[in-house]
């Protein structure tokens, strides 16, 4: 899979992307990942990519043009298939469910907004699909594409290693992962839960189920209905 990110500070998008997991699955090729930054196709002297509103307001508005010109060459002017994403505030909230079917395409570029927004005319154009990272604002798409671009890659055949694998992990299976624990086995007067130390598989794989149903049923109530509604119709 190849992502390509268009925004105006690409080496803070670089410096995340080059750490741990996901900087192993670019070496190792499992992804390959682009920070592009819009400012390259500003036409203005002074590399100018924003400008007032109109209307009047505060803040500065990303112009259309060297969004458009961005993308138009990383897609070679419309011959190369991407899915665009513009990461917003006012977007679809990312589910891990979207991120699986994000995780199975082939190009995707995200384009990450700044200052008070874009120009609502590059994004008719361009029609993204519009994802939100949560209800609450940020001051640019950065993090958000980020948030992006890593739960996507780790979805990818062999970024994970199998002890790392993510089928049990919460919201993979709509249910909260289990309690987990490591050395030692009494931490401030604190045991780890005895059947973990039997090796009796069957009855740690039992005692986890439980947990996540548990765990779900008190801290995401919303979860555990829909699980529950699911499982029934299975
Ligand atoms: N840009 C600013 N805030 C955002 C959010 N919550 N999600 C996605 N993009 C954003």
């Amino acid at each position: 899979m190849k992502i390509d990110i268009l925004t105006l500070f690409p080496e803070m998008c670089e410096t995340v992307l080059s750490e741990s997991i996901i900087g192993r699955a670019r070496e190792a090729g499992y992804v390959e990942i682009n920070c592009h930054n819009i400012r390259d196709y500003s036409k203005d002297k002074h590399r100018h990519v924003d400008d007032a509103p109109y209307g009047g307001g505060t803040g500065m508005i990303m112009q259309a043009q060297p969004i458009y010109d961005a993308y138009m060459n990383l897609t070679d002017n419309g011959n190369k298939k991407y899915h665009l994403i513009y990461m917003t505030p006012q977007g679809k909230t990312l589910t891990q469910d979207r991120v699986k079917e994000l995780a199975e395409l082939e190009n995707i570029a995200i384009l990450c907004g700044h200052y008070e927004g874009i120009d609502e005319r590059v994004i008719e154009e361009l029609d993204p699909e519009e994802i939100s990272i949560g209800d609450y604002v940020l001051t640019g798409g950065e993090l958000p594409a980020l948030v992006l671009a890593d739960s996507v890659c780790r979805m990818l055949p062999g970024v994970l290693r199998n002890d790392e694998a993510f089928e049990k992990e919460s919201h993979f299976s709509g249910l909260l992962e289990y309690p987990q624990y490591t050395r030692p086995p009494v931490w401030m007067g604190r045991e780890v839960p005895e059947v973990l130390l039997s090796g009796h598989h069957e009855n740690i794989a039992k005692w986890q189920n439980e947990q996540s149903l548990e765990r779900t049923k008190i801290k995401r109530q919303d979860m555990y209905e829909l699980f529950v509604e699911n499982d029934n119709k299975n």
